[in-house]
């Protein structure tokens, strides 16, 4: 039986971290999320609840929501992981950022926690560089939005002990979700797959092939993609897959060259669903 830990810290209430907590919460976790200013908590405090509602709206009540709501915990101190069986970093896709904060997660953690990074691409053999305990360390791969997504992919760098890797496997399972593990190899094998064929479907509407609808319609209509690559760029954020192709194509080649389009857009600020603007319109959301 798989059982969910008893205390989650979640390190960046952004997009993604606020979802991995509310996942912990509604499994039965108590979730502490740590931001980096009192702005940044209030922002996570409100992407979490907001997530809480839809979740409750669907199938519970005011009590459930209020109980969902005391299990998760915001604030600025990491003192807050000392007893937290496991910590997922969800910081932004940069490297630098990155090992800061695992660094200082470790340090605030019980050496028997374990300690997990949301990160899309970075190799975690890499990040583990700069870790006390790289054995103690995965990563946790989550999908956006997180409620809705099935899948979890459960990343073995080339220290990560077996242990870890089979309780990822039973936490991921615990939160109603499908873990599949992979080697630390660039981009995974999510990012690797997503990001060529979100690159290519870019540089097809770089080169006027056809509209955005329509390159979407090809893969969403033909091959019974859930939505198409374009209007996935623009859920997952466009400065978020630019991040991931700059490094994959520092690590894997030409193929994962960004586009200037991307490029541009970015330049731009035209970030996707988060920013109203991508390759579509997003009129009502701003998160
Ligand atoms: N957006 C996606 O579709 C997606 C999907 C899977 C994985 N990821 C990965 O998840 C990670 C986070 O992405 P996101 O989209 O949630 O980004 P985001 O920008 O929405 O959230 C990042 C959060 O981290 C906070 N933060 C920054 N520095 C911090 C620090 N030192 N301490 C604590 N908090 C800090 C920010 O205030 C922000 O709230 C990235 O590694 C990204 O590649 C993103």
């Amino acid at each position: 039986m798989n059982t969910v830990p008893t205390l989650v810290g979640v390190l960046g209430g952004g997009r993604m971290g606020a979802g991995i907590a509310h996942a912990f919460a509604l499994a039965g976790s108590n979730v502490a999320v740590i931001e980096r200013d009192s702005e940044s908590v209030q922002l996570a405090r409100g992407r979490v609840l907001a997530a809480i509602m839809t979740s409750v709206e669907r199938k519970a009540t005011t009590e459930a929501a209020e109980e969902l709501t005391a299990r998760v915990g915001f604030g600025l101190d990491l003192s807050a992981f000392a007893e937290a069986e496991l910590v997922i970093e969800a910081v932004p896709e940069s490297l630098e950022m990155k090992v800061d904060a695992l660094g200082r997660a470790e340090a605030a953690m019980s050496p028997q926690a374990w300690l997990a990074s949301n990160t899309s691409a970075i190799s975690i053999t890499t990040l583990a560089q700069s870790l006390q305990r790289p054995e103690r360390f995965c990563g946790m791969h989550f999908f956006n939005p997180v409620p809705p997504s099935k899948l979890v992919e459960i990343v073995a760098g080339k220290q990560t002990s077996d242990e870890l890797i089979a309780a990822a496997q039973g936490w991921v399972a615990s939160i109603g979700k499908t873990p599949i593990t992979v080697h630390d190899v660039p981009g995974f094998a999510s990012s690797r797959l997503g990001v060529a064929l979100g690159l290519e479907a870019i540089r097809m509407l770089e080169d006027g092939v056809a509209s955005a609808d329509d390159i979407d319609a090809a893969m969403a209509l033909g091959y019974g993609h859930p939505m198409g690559p374009l209007r996935l760029t623009d859920v997952i954020g466009l400065d978020v897959r630019l991040g991931i192709s700059e490094y994959l194509h520092v690590m894997l080649g030409d193929r994962f060259e960004p586009p200037k389009l991307l490029r541009d857009m970015v330049e731009r600020g035209e970030l996707g669903r988060k920013s109203g603007k991508g390759f579509y319109e997003w009129p009502q959301e701003h998160s």
